[in-house]
């Protein structure tokens, strides 16, 4: 069942958005080299906190912090940890809040110091697979079309989608009804309905797609052990151009 958001749940979705959106940009303003990954975690998470808002991922299937950090190879799902950011390494913060009884959730690759050109190329091929994606995304638009935009964009710059994990609904529950896939074929899939909110979250690796779990069960890594950027918003879906509710 996909349920469909009407204007008050959307306010509040938009509320946990902006705290989303704001923690996201707390945590890029502190990054650099010799920081660790858990001294972001704690202020993004104090932040949320400072808002009346709660961490969505916080004991979320027995995760045990408020955000996923994943550097350079690990995909999604690392773990915050004190170990220091290095040069060159890129980081992946990926983070939910929820307040008012509704849930946003979003992620970003970011630089650490001085990074290689072909890290840089993936970030931003990443970022705009997103928003290739969301041109296809309005009512009557079925999901296989964003999916096709977004997997076409990414494999034409020689880079390749993650195919294990996906976008979700989101809602009064963090992850909803439908899976919002990021590779498929046009006019296939649901239809997009107006009100239906989405997460969708293009995860994208400079090598080849496959991936493993770590052996602490979350931390998803590349097989080729190629670096691997996200990038994530929480939109809804309305006649017209989706309203991204957490940049
Ligand atoms: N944004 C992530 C997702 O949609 C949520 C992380 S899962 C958690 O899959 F368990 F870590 F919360
Ligand atoms: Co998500």
């Amino acid at each position: 069942m996909i349920s469909i958001k009407n204007d008050k749940d959307i306010e509040k979705m938009a509320k946990a958005g902006s705290i989303v959106s704001e923690a996201l940009k707390l945590m890029e303003s502190m990054i650099k080299v010799g920081i660790s990954t858990m001294q972001l975690n704690d202020e993004a998470e104090k932040f949320i906190l400072s808002k009346g808002a709660i961490p969505s991922f916080k004991n979320y299937n027995g995760y045990k912090f408020a955000s996923c950090m994943s550097v350079d190879d690990v995909v999604v799902h690392g773990f915050p940890s004190n170990r220091l950011l290095e040069e060159g390494e890129i980081l992946s913060i990926d983070i939910g809040a929820k307040i008012l009884g509704f849930h946003a959730d979003a992620a970003r690759t970011f630089a650490v110091g001085k990074i290689s050109r072909q890290k840089q190329r993936l970030i931003d091929v990443t970022k705009q697979s997103f928003f290739e994606g969301l041109k296809e995304c309005k009512e009557g638009a079925r999901l296989g079309d964003m999916a096709f935009a977004i997997q076409h964009y990414v494999e034409s710059h020689g880079f390749s989608v993650v195919r294990s994990m996906c976008g979700h609904g989101i809602g009064k529950k963090l992850h909803e009804d439908p899976q919002v896939l990021n590779y498929g074929q046009k006019n296939t899939g649901i239809k997009l309905k107006n009100g239906y909110a989405l997460a969708i979250e293009p995860m994208v690796n400079l090598g080849e797609h496959e991936v493993y779990t770590d052996i602490d069960g979350w931390a998803c890594r590349t097989k080729d052990g190629l670096p691997s950027a996200h990038y994530e918003n929480t939109v809804i879906v309305t006649k017209d151009a989706p309203i991204i509710l957490t940049i």
